[in-house]
């Protein structure tokens, strides 16, 4: 019998952050989410990740209002969710009964599948976030953030897949956020991952390299169990490979496909015309639908290659980018070989312009790089250069535990300051994790309310 490949279509959610800065508003894939639901995918990505931030930020939206009205459109197929493990949705690292109360709330509006990572691969940052899934009778997607370096050797990736399963993880995926995989090593790793672990195994990875599509077909072949696409029309560049062309090529090679062709035309169509509006508006630029391969010889990820020339231009430095793009791999391997992904990619980065522009390695080190020596944000894949972090800590010693220990509960506090501006306990944790954003969002809310009761009393 032919092997099924199952999809998680990403237009909702990666395909959206990646090529168009999460600005999707839900009146515009509304008319659609009828169609997805029907179309037969494993899961819709829809949430979590920078949806949530930018909701409140850009869109006046209230996420959670989001995820119930996309729940209610569709009943039939998995809602996911991305969740940064103990950083959640946010840059650092957050009380565990935040953590546990978000997983839980995110589960009674609508999540069925939460897809866990953590920056540097620390599964005890992920513990938390998995039990709280576990608990909440959800889909616990144990990730491991990919990267290569000396020390993130097969073994070392298959320790960490056996950890997830026993953490409660019912799929693996591998997150490849900088498109930096090769189809040699999907293949090895894919197979080292499935001899280890009875667990189906998700891919998801970006086309940013140009890698993706022979890399999805090597997973396929090594067993991979699903994959991550994104309708064409949000498909390549920066965002995932295309939903009908995986289909189209999968079919040919004889895997079964049970995605509906009549529902993905429809998307394919419908989401045309929103990315030419986006085209038209200047939201999405030809960048970001374009090919980089200065990653695979630099080993630095396109979006943070960028970031580099923003900051150097505006240092009036742009000539040593050489340097900064020479030092970066350098402090990578100083600070034990994180992966660059956010928070550590901007971390890294900073510190390599840092080095370069001061004249002298470390003399200038920001407040996060200092955090990240005192152990705050995990366990590193290495460990940190002992010369180095003793010259950024001098006599503090950095911790031995793990960081979420030490911070108070948060949730109970909140509560009470808030009193009334808060509506329920969804409003506690937006406060918690944008409490700027949240507050101002309550404030507006409130006020639109109290017009339209106004409103009402004169009409009556
Ligand atoms: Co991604």
């Amino acid at each position: 019998m032919a092997k099924k490949i199952q999809f998680v279509e990403t237009v909702l959610r990666d395909a959206n952050q990646s090529l168009i800065a999460t600005r999707l508003p839900f009146e515009k894939f509304e008319p659609m989410l009828e169609t997805i639901d029907k179309a037969g995918y494993y899961a819709a990505e829809c949430w979590g990740g920078a949806t949530f931030d930018v909701c409140l930020r850009y869109l006046n939206e209230d996420p959670w209002e989001r995820l119930r009205k996309i729940r209610a459109k569709m009943p039939n197929t998995k809602l996911q969710m991305l969740l940064r493990g103990q950083n959640v949705l946010g840059y650092s690292h957050y009380p565990d009964d935040f953590v546990k109360l978000f997983v839980q709330k995110a589960v009674e509006n609508g999540i069925d599948v939460i897809r866990i990572f953590d920056a540097l691969n620390d599964v005890k940052n992920m513990k938390v976030a998995m039990d709280a899934t576990v608990k909440a009778g959800a889909i616990a997607s144990g990730t491991i953030s990919y990267t290569s370096s000396p020390v993130h050797t097969l073994a070392k990736y298959v320790e960490m897949v056996k950890e997830l399963k026993e953490m409660g993880a019912s799929t693996i995926c591998i997150k490849d956020m900088s498109g930096i995989i090769g189809p040699q090593e999907i293949y090895d790793l894919v197979s080292a991952i499935k001899d280890a672990v009875d667990l189906p195994v998700d891919l998801h990875t970006h086309c940013t390299t140009g890698l993706a599509y022979p890399v999805y077909m090597k997973a396929v072949e090594a067993g991979v169990d699903i994959i991550d696409t994104a309708i064409s029309p949000f498909s390549g560049g920066t965002s995932q490979p295309a939903t009908e062309t995986m289909a189209y090529a999968l079919r040919q090679l004889g895997y079964q496909v049970d995605l509906d062709d009549a529902c993905t035309t429809k998307m394919a169509n419908y989401f045309k015309t929103i990315r030419d509006e986006f085209i038209a508006d200047g939201t999405l630029i030809p960048k970001a639908l374009a090919t980089d391969t200065q990653c695979l010889t630099y080993q630095i990820p396109g979006g943070m290659l960028s970031n580099l020339m923003t900051q150097l231009k505006q240092m009036n430095a742009l000539d040593r980018l050489e340097e900064v793009m020479t030092e970066t791999p350098k402090v990578r391997a100083d600070m034990g070989y994180p992966p660059l992904v956010t928070p550590t990619s901007q971390m890294v980065g900073v510190q390599a312009v840092n080095n370069v522009l001061a004249g002298e390695r470390y003399k200038r080190v920001s407040k996060e790089i200092k955090a990240y020596c005192r152990g705050e944000y995990g366990e590193t894949p290495a460990p940190i250069n002992p010369e180095i972090q003793k010259m950024i800590l001098g006599d503090e010693q950095p911790l031995t535990t793990r960081y979420a220990d030490s911070l108070p509960p948060i949730v109970e506090p909140t509560r009470q300051k808030l009193g009334g501006l808060a509506k329920s306990d969804e409003d506690v944790l937006s406060y918690i994790a944008f409490p700027n954003l949240a507050e101002k969002f309550f404030e507006e809310r409130k006020a639109k309310e109290e017009n339209i009761c106004a409103y009402s009393i004169v009409e009556a």
